[in-house]
C-alpha cells in the first residue's frame, strides 16, 4: 500500500483502500481477513522481552490490538485526518475511555448541554463519583467564557445535537479550547468525516458511534477514537484496563460498512432533506429540526462548516406526545426503532430511548419536547417514505 498516495485521495478511495494490506499478486484476497485469534505468537523470549520493554509493536492479545482492527482504525484514522485512531466495543466505551484519559478526580469538564443521552447521563450519574465535575453549556456557548478555572481541563462538544440537530460553531468551540489549554474532544457521529473533519480544526479527539453511519448496516454495536499517536496511546491503555476492546468480527463488519460510507451518507442527506421538505409544509407539523432548512436557526452556520447537512432529523407534532405517538404508531416503512446511520429509515420518540431517565429541566435544556419525533434516513426511495409519511399523518 502506497501511503503516500493515499494521503491526498479522496474520501470514498481512502474509505476503500487505506489501511488494507497489499492485495496485489496472485491468490491475494481483496476482502479483510477476520483475525479470530484472542492470542498471539512470538518467535522466541528475547521478541517477548522486546515487546514488554516497548522495542517492538508486535501483536500480543487482542485486547491490545489485533490486525482486523489495525485495518478498521488506519481507515478511520485516513478518513478523520488524524495520526491513529482505537476501535473500541461501543460508541460509549470510546467515549468513556477517551474522556478518563484526560481527566482524573478534581477536574473539571465543560460540555454542551445538547448530547446523546448516554453520554448526559455518563457526565451526570458517573463523573461526579470520580471526583469530575461537568458544567454544561447552549450550543451558541453563550456563558463558556465564566465556567473556566484552574481546575478546568476538557472542552467536549457534540454537533449536529442528537435530537433537535442544533450545531455548534466547531472553529469557535476550539479556539476558546486553545486559548485556555483545554483538550478539545468532539463527538462527530452525526455528522461523519465525510461532511465534517474536526481533527483538521484542531480538536485533540474525535469519538464516534461506530454503531451508526460508520458501520451502516445496524449489525454491530462498534465504537472509535481518534486523534494523535499521543493521545491514541493513552486511549488504548485505557481500552486495555477498561476493556472495552472491539471483537474482531464486529471489525470486519465496521470495514465493509466504512467501505460504501460516501454513498450512503450523500444519498441519507439527499433522503432527509427531501422529507424535511416535505414535513415543513405539512399543516399537522409544529416545526422541523434539520439544518438544512432554510428555517433553521443554525442554516448558516451548517453551510459554513459542513459538507452536506446530514442524514438525521427530528420535528415535533401539533398535539404533542399523543399525536406523536400515534404517528409513530402508523408508519409502516420507517421502523420504529433506536439508533440510526443504518440503510432502513427509523423514527423514534426521544423521551422513551436516548433521553428517558430526565427531568423536564433536562429535557428543555437538551432541546427534546415530548412531541419532538426523530428521523434517521435511510437509503429507500424517497418518493415511498414520503408516500409513507402522507399516510400515517392523515
Ligand atoms: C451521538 C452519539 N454518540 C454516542 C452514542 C453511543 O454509542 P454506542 O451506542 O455505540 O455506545 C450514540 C448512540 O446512540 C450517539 O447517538
Amino acid at each position: 500500500m502506497n501511503t503516500k498516495k493515499l494521503a491526498s485521495q479522496g474520501p470514498q478511495t481512502k474509505a476503500i483502500h487505506s489501511g488494507e494490506p497489499n492485495r496485489y499478486g496472485v491468490n491475494g484476497p481483496i476482502v479483510t481477513e477476520i483475525v479470530r485469534s484472542s492470542t498471539f505468537t512470538f518467535s522466541n523470549t528475547e521478541e517477548m522481552k522486546e515487546w514488554a520493554e516497548g522495542k517492538n509493536k508486535a501483536y500480543i492479545y487482542t485486547r491490545y490490538g489485533n490486525p482486523t482492527l489495525s485495518v478498521a482504525e488506519k481507515k478511520i484514522a485516513a478518513l478523520e485526518g488524524a495520526e491513529a485512531a482505537v476501535v473500541t466495543a461501543s460508541g460509549m466505551a470510546a467515549i468513556s475511555s477517551s474522556l478518563l484519559a484526560v481527566l482524573k478526580g478534581g477536574d473539571e469538564l465543560i460540555s454542551t448541554a445538547q448530547l446523546y443521552g448516554g453520554t448526559y447521563r455518563l457526565m451526570r450519574d458517573v463523573f461526579p463519583n470520580l471526583g469530575i465535575t461537568v458544567h454544561h453549556v447552549p450550543p451558541d456557548l453563550c456563558g463558556i467564557e465564566r465556567l473556566v478555572n484552574a481546575r478546568t481541563k476538557a472542552l467536549y462538544v457534540e454537533t449536529p445535537t442528537n435530537p433537535t440537530l442544533r450545531l455548534v460553531d466547531i472553529e469557535k468551540a476550539v479556539e476558546f479550547a486553545k486559548k485556555h489549554k483545554l483538550v478539545a474532544l468532539m463527538d462527530n457521529t452525526f455528522a461523519t468525516p465525510v461532511l465534517q473533519n474536526p481533527i483538521a480544526l484542531g480538536y485533540d479527539m474525535v469519538v464516534h458511534s461506530a454503531t451508526k453511519a460508520l458501520a451502516g448496516h445496524s449489525d454491530i454495536i462498534a465504537g472509535v477514537s481518534v486523534g494523535s499517536e499521543a493521545w491514541m496511546d493513552k486511549v488504548r491503555h485505557m481500552i486495555i484496563y477498561l476493556g472495552g476492546s472491539m471483537d474482531p468480527g464486529a471489525a470486519y463488519l465496521l470495514i465493509r460498512g466504512i467501505k460504501t460510507l460516501g454513498v450512503r451518507v450523500q444519498r441519507q442527506c439527499e433522503n432527509a432533506m427531501a422529507v424535511a421538505t416535505f414535513l415543513e409544509k405539512h399543516p399537522k407539523v409544529e416545526r422541523v429540526h434539520y439544518p438544512g432548512l432554510k428555517s433553521h436557526p443554525d442554516h448558516a452556520l451548517a453551510k459554513k462548516q459542513m459538507r452536506g447537512f446530514g442524514s438525521m432529523l427530528a420535528f415535533d407534532m401539533k398535539g404533542g406526545l399523543p399525536v406523536a405517538r400515534r404517528f409513530c404508531d402508523r408508519v409502516q416503512l420507517f421502523l420504529l426503532a433506536a439508533s440510526l446511520g443504518g440503510v432502513e429509515s427509523l423514527v423514534i420518540l426521544p423521551i422513551y430511548s436516548s433521553h428517558y431517565n430526565m427531568s423536564d429541566e433536562e429535557l428543555k435544556r437538551a432541546g427534546v419536547s415530548p412531541g419532538t419525533v426523530r428521523v434517521s434516513m435511510g437509503l429507500e426511495d424517497k418518493e415511498d417514505l414520503i408516500e409513507d409519511l402522507k399516510q400515517a399523518l392523515e
